[in-house]
């Protein structure tokens, strides 16, 4: 999977109005409310470490699984307490050293499992990295917003001292297959010399009901403790693109 190779060198330029430390103390705060002594986590498709970054501050380790070897670059050179990123794929990683009491998926990494036995797979290697009623925490789209919502054409721009920006996100939707292609045109404008690079990468997205994934955690030895949207804490509904999970191992 070539995919974030290319777009690895800009993605935190790309993400940096994201309010990375917001969504990280409300998953630390999520989590600690059902079990207050959470100390490690695993954290799936952990890209180039901006979450670990404040979720490492409040005392817990975090374990990074990424495919992306230059995403796993990029987090090392943040030197994160705590903070131990593995390239793996989330669907077939090893036997961590130690059981978890928590694992995390974060900014619809999930999504970018679009075939059953990935997704089985991933449910199945977490389960058996976690404790005994450990978390699984992650955000998906949600399909009833995606239907009711098809996705629109978005265009950033972004600068820093060396570079402008200018992405243009294109999407097809494959409404049979509960998938949606994610078309990224990334323009890159030199500053010095205006010299332009273009990068294109298509991101398949799958998009899940609340039965499918209870269907999926049922199968795996999980249990669906919570569903709300993302950040706001609301009741999951058609205007809701982003529903956050949480499982628990039985
Ligand atoms: C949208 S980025 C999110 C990164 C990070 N969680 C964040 O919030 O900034 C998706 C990440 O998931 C990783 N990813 C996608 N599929 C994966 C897989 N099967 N195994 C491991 N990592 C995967 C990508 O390489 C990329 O770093």
């Amino acid at each position: 999977m070539t995919n974030f190779k290319l777009y690895s060198s800009y993605y935190d330029l790309l993400y940096k109005d994201k309010n990375y430390s917001a969504e990280s103390e409300y998953v630390v705060a999520k989590l600690k409310k059902i079990n207050p002594n959470i100390k490690t986590i695993i954290e799936l498709g952990c890209g180039s470490g901006s979450h670990a970054n404040f979720i490492c501050k409040n005392n817990i380790e975090v374990t990074g699984i990424e495919q992306s070897q230059e995403m796993v670059n990029i987090a090392q050179l943040k030197n994160i307490i705590g903070f131990k990123p593995i390239v793996a794929d989330i669907s077939s990683y090893p036997k961590l050293d130690i059981e978890y009491d928590a694992a995390i998926s974060l900014f619809h990494v999930i999504s970018y499992l679009t075939d059953n036995v990935s997704l089985v797979n991933c449910f199945n290697v977490t389960r058996q990295n976690l404790k005994v009623g450990g978390l699984f925490l992650f955000d998906v789209w949600f399909s009833p917003a995606v239907y009711a919502n098809q996705p629109e054409t978005r265009i950033k721009k972004l600068e820093d001292d060396k570079v402008k920006i200018t992405r243009i996100a294109q999407s097809v939707s494959n409404p049979v297959n509960n998938v949606v292609d994610v078309h990224f045109e990334v323009i890159i404008q030199d500053k010095q010399n205006n010299e332009l690079t273009v990068i294109n990468e298509v991101h398949p997205m799958r998009h899940f009901s609340i039965p499918e994934i209870e269907l999926l955690a049922m199968q795996t030895g999980f249990e669906v403790i919570k569903t709300e949207e993302f950040l706001t804490k609301n009741t999951p509904s058609t205007n809701t693109w982003g529903v956050v999970f949480i499982l628990k191992k039985i």
